[in-house]
């Protein structure tokens, strides 16, 4: 029994080509594009941008958006040959399977749960905050208390104290409901929420442009300081420092991208459509992020995501600042809602697929592959990512799960980069319909950028990834080495 073994490729492919009869080939390179927006704009840019320039950049935090696209767009490439070589669903813990062996797939499955339902239960924080948003400036109702909507770790300015966060569990919650009766977002429904996303974001960009105050960008870059948020953590802030835990924090925004390639075996012509998919949704967001940030921080001050524009900051910016545009702020509000509803979706429906591969694999019990027999949806899988995605949503605050998503994701871009070398040295036959640039060079600028932006998240979340990790170890030990098909053939 060896914790190096490979599936081998043969096997994966077979498995793949199995598990594909009941599945239709009917997305093409651009359903794959709206697929990848529809994922990726969310609580990143509405809530993680304002949360970087109060605490890390200041204006720079348009300069952390560059450093953050870098990254994903060399650790994209690496996405982009993987998938159209082994177009099968479970994402980059199906690579690691065939490419360096069982213990680090594992590690990479485990990480996933930081990226997918970690990050599901950020976004549905987010959900929370414009909630309350939406009954104080849109329907002008009383918001839901303080305590019940915000962790036990949190406190207002006025001294209330955070018991639980209904709201978060609640979106949670009913995803998590529908996911399991199977109820797939229509393409007609994905697509038109896509639509309505671009569309504010470039509204807020078109029209907040005319109300950029020029004194809020100097200097754009602050000088290096710390600065010490409510909960006593210190964060650098200013100077390069500042830029890349800024572009730690924005990372998030860009998650999201590498769920296309789940979508592998649903695409009309993977090996063509898979690379569009990814790097043309990647290239439209990096081009709005940088924009929407600049904008933001021209209209509102630092101070203000410091203090009453900290949550809901987007819709809080419209509404103090663009006089007239008031029904912006409450256009904004209301799509967003929706908008991170398909947010959620997308990263709850991409942790069910690594744990019903990892179910199926025998590294996770084998409950977690079962199919309902009715909605033949994972539910057993979605109802324990339904509680561990529930629990992270309504007792944990929001700035400490998105770096926990952010850390986590990196990390796994780290090991799809390392991935694509090893393949060529070990496959180098292997059928690649489209290669990676100047292999080694872009996979190891890849891991160069992602560990740039491991390094200014900080001390804290480095402590909180190796725990997660060590945890993670301990379960390897003691559960999935012992029942792992692969290394257990009955
Ligand atoms: N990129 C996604 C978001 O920002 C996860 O919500």
């Amino acid at each position: 029994m060896s914790i190096w073994k490979k599936k081998p490729l043969t096997q994966l492919l077979s498995e793949a080509a199995e598990s594909e009869k009941g599945l239709k080939r009917t997305l093409t390179a651009w359903s794959l594009v709206a697929l990848g927006i529809g994922a990726i704009i969310g609580a990143g840019l509405f809530v993680r941008t304002a949360t970087a320039a109060a605490q890390n950049a200041g204006p720079s935090v348009a300069i952390g958006f560059i450093v953050a696209a870098i990254g994903c767009a060399l650790a994209g490439l690496c996405y982009a040959e993987l998938s159209s070589s082994i177009p099968i669903s479970g994402s980059a813990y199906t690579y690691t399977y065939a490419t360096m062996g069982e213990f680090l797939a594992w590690i990479i499955g485990w990480d996933l749960i930081l990226e997918y339902a970690v990050g599901a239960a950020t976004v549905g924080i987010a959900w929370s905050e414009y909630l309350n948003n939406l009954l104080v400036s849109v329907l002008h109702v009383q918001p839901i208390p303080y305590g019940l909507s915000h962790s036990p770790f949190q406190v207002s300015d006025l001294g209330e104290h955070g018991i639980i966060n209904l709201p978060a569990l609640f979106i949670v919650g009913v995803i998590s409901l529908l996911l399991i009766k199977g109820t797939q977002e229509s393409a007609f429904v994905n697509g038109l929420i896509v639509i309505v996303k671009v569309a504010i974001v470039v509204a807020i960009i078109i029209v907040g442009w005319g109300f950029i105050n020029p004194a809020n960008h100097e200097p754009y870059i602050p000088p290096a300081t710390t600065y010490v948020d409510d909960a006593g953590v210190s964060h650098h802030f200013g100077g390069i420092m500042g830029i890349l835990g800024a572009a730690g924090t924005v990372f998030f925004a860009f998650i999201g991208f590498d769920a296309v390639s789940t979508a592998a075996q649903e695409t009309k012509n993977p090996k063509r459509d898979m690379p569009i998919g990814i790097l043309g949704s990647l290239a439209i967001c990096t081009l709005l992020y940088i924009l929407f940030a600049h904008v933001l921080t021209g209209v509102a001050t630092v101070e203000d995501f410091r203090t009453g524009g900290k949550e809901a900051s987007v819709a809080f910016a419209i509404n103090k600042y663009m006089i007239g545009y008031e029904w912006l702020g409450s256009f904004v509000t209301i799509a967003i809602l929706a908008g991170f509803s398909s947010v959620i979706l997308v990263m709850l429906l991409g942790q069910s697929r690594v744990f019903y591969a990892m179910g199926k694999d025998g590294l996770l019990p084998e409950f977690f592959s079962h199919l309902h027999t009715k909605f033949q949806t994972p539910y057993k899988a979605n109802l324990i990512i339904l509680l561990i995605v529930g629990l992270f949503a309504a007792f944990i605050p929001g700035d400490v799960v998105g770096d926990m998503t952010s850390i986590g994701t990196l990390f796994a871009f780290i090991l799809v980069c390392i991935a694509v070398v090893v393949l060529r040295k070990k496959e180098p036959n292997m059928v690649r319909e489209f290669k990676t640039p100047w292999v080694p060079l872009v996979p190891i600028l890849g891991v160069a950028v992602c560990l740039a932006m491991i390094f200014g998240l900080g001390w804290l979340n480095w402590l909180r990834l190796i725990g997660w990790m060590v945890l993670g170890i301990i379960f390897y030990f003691g559960y999935s080495k012992k029942h792992s098909k692969l290394n257990n053939p009955s």
